[in-house]
This record gives structure tokens, C-alpha cells and sequence, in this order.
């Protein structure tokens, strides 16, 4: 509900929070496009619909750049959702947790491996995107991926947290582990590691079947974390420490990191800004 974010959340989404100029969404938008994927499926609710707005056409402001000549305007506004990709919308009518929020996506999917992103973990890499890297593992093994970073011991219950065993034949083996156990935002003194999942998945379907007989669990929503938990009997999990940099884009203070970062690298402001923060910083 991106209540750390109130009052900037109570008529928009968080995820429709923009980084400098383009909102968290359309970063996930873009790295699971960059990662081969042409079907976008978006979970909503009733107080997300600018997400919609926001991958559709807008005609008025089209008509009205084209009129004014604005083009390289007009390709922005266009290329939002580049020609291939289709986007589909399912609603969330309860805000039940994350596994039921998979959940809501079955029947689009499919019997299919998919991808999650969870857009308020903005994922910077410098080449190869953090979806991109997890499909090249996936082309390799055919199992399921989670995303995961190490953070700090005081943090684990923030997090779905995992114990990973050692990965031997494959180049990336240090990036690669095997998950044994997953537990969801477990104090320090329970947490099986300080090896965090952060909002990337690549999930086989079975796990939908188990989403469907997972009942509440921790905060009292239907965590996907503990429907790999159950995955994990049947099936290999892999955890992937991608190359990159996330923010918790969800948290104030990840949030004004990305966007200062972000604007250091911004084409048409990085230059001023780098000079005002030069200016301001002997102040600081
Ligand atoms: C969700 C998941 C958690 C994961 C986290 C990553 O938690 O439930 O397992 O580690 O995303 O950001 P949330 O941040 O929605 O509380």
C-alpha cells in the first residue's frame, strides 16, 4: 500500500513514484523487456489504476505534441510500451501479501516459468540487466531463481531470507547457490543467513498450485516466500547474486539515493547537478 510513503501515496501508487522522470514501474517495465519478455503482466488494484494510464495510449497529449512539434517528446511518450510488447492487467481485490498477489496471475500465465519483479526494488547493473542475468541462468538450469543480496544481520526482517549451499558446475558458481531453506522476515537470531531475496524471481508453475494451499503466514498475508519454502521439497531452487546495485526504493531513504544517483547519470541534468551538489555539500 506504500504507506511509508504517505500522504505522496494516498491517491498514487508507489510504483508510479518516479526516479527523476520516469516512474519506478517503468524501470521494471523496461528490465523485463530488456530480458526477453513481450507479455507484461501487471498485478492492480483499484487504487493502482495509473498504472494502466500509464502503459496506455494518450491520444490528447500525442495530438497535442505532434501539433507542437515536440517529437523528441512524442518518443518518450510513445516508446513507454516499445512495438511487441503486450500488457495485461489483473486486479488484486484484497491486499492479501505478495503469493497471493502471484496468485492473482495464473490464469494469465499459464502453465509457463515466469518472472517477478517487485518494482519498488530498482535494480541498477551495468551492462547485462538483473532479470536478463537470472533468464541466461535459467536457459542453464530450467529452475527456479531467486534474486538475493547479503544485507545486514539487523535487517533480516525485512526480507525473505535464505540458506544457500554451494553451486559447483557451472562459470558463475560463485553467483550461484542452492537454496536448502527460506524463511520469511525472520528476527537476526532466526535468520538462517544474512542472504536477503530482493523483488527478482524466476518461479517454475508449480508454484501456483502451491500459492493455492498456502495460508496466511507472517504480517497475516499469503507470503510467496513460504510457497517456495514448499517448492523446495519437490523442486532445485537456485539463488543468484546478480551483478548490480538495488535500492529499496520502498524506504525514504533508498528512495533519495536512487534519484540522486540517478540524476548524477541523467543526460540532460547531470552536469548541473553534479555542480550543484558540489555547491551545497561544504554546507552539509
Ligand atoms: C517482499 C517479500 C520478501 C522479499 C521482499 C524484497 O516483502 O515478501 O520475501 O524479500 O519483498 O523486497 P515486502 O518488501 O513486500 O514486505
Amino acid at each position: 500500500m506504500g504507506t511509508r510513503f504517505l500522504p505522496a501515496t494516498k491517491a498514487n501508487p508507489k510504483e508510479m513514484l518516479p526516479i527523476v522522470d520516469k516512474p519506478l514501474i517503468q524501470y521494471a517495465a523496461e528490465e523485463a523487456i530488456a530480458a526477453g519478455m513481450t507479455e507484461l503482466i501487471f498485478v492492480t488494484s483499484s487504487s493502482k489504476r495509473a498504472i494502466e494510464d500509464h502503459f496506455d495510449k494518450n491520444y490528447e497529449m500525442e495530438t497535442e505534441l505532434e501539433k507542437r512539434g515536440k517529437h523528441a517528446l512524442l518518443s518518450i511518450v510513445r516508446d513507454v510500451v516499445p512495438a511487441g510488447v503486450s500488457c495485461i492487467y489483473v486486479r488484486q481485490p484484497e491486499a492479501l501479501g505478495l503469493g497471493h498477489a502471484v496468485l492473482c496471475a495464473k490464469s494469465v500465465v499459464g502453465n509457463e516459468s515466469f518472472a517477478v519483479i517487485l518494482a519498488d526494488d530498482l535494480i541498477d547493473s551495468d551492462s547485462v540487466s538483473c532479470l536478463a542475468q537470472m533468464a541466461a541462468v535459467y536457459e542453464n538450469h530450467g529452475c527456479s531463481i531467486l534474486g538475493v543480496e547479503e544485507v545486514p544481520l539487523a535487517e533480516t526482517d525485512k526480507y525473505g531470507m535464505v540458506k544457500a549451499t554451494s553451486f559447483a558446475g557451472h562459470a558463475g558458481a560463485t553467483l550461484l547457490s542452492k537454496v536448502d531453506s527460506i524463511v520469511e522476515k525472520p528476527r537476526p537470531e532466526a535468520a538462517p543467513s544474512n542472504l536477503a531475496v530482493v523483488g527478482r524471481y524466476i518461479l517454475t508453475p508449480r508454484i501456483f498450485e502451491l500459492l493455492e494451499h498456502t495460508g496466511r503466514g507472517a504480517g497475516g498475508e499469503i507470503q510467496l516466500t513460504d510457497a517456495i519454502a514448499r517448492l523446495l521439497l519437490e523442486q532445485p531452487v537456485l539463488a543468484y547474486r546478480f551483478l548490480g546495485k538495488r535500492y529499496d526504493c520502498g524506504d525514504k531513504l533508498g528512495y533519495l539515493q536512487a534519484t540522486v544517483e540517478h540524476a548524477l547519470r541523467h543526460p540532460q541534468l547531470k552536469d548541473e547537478f553534479r555542480e550543484y551538489l558540489r555547491a551545497i555539500l561544504p554546507s552539509l
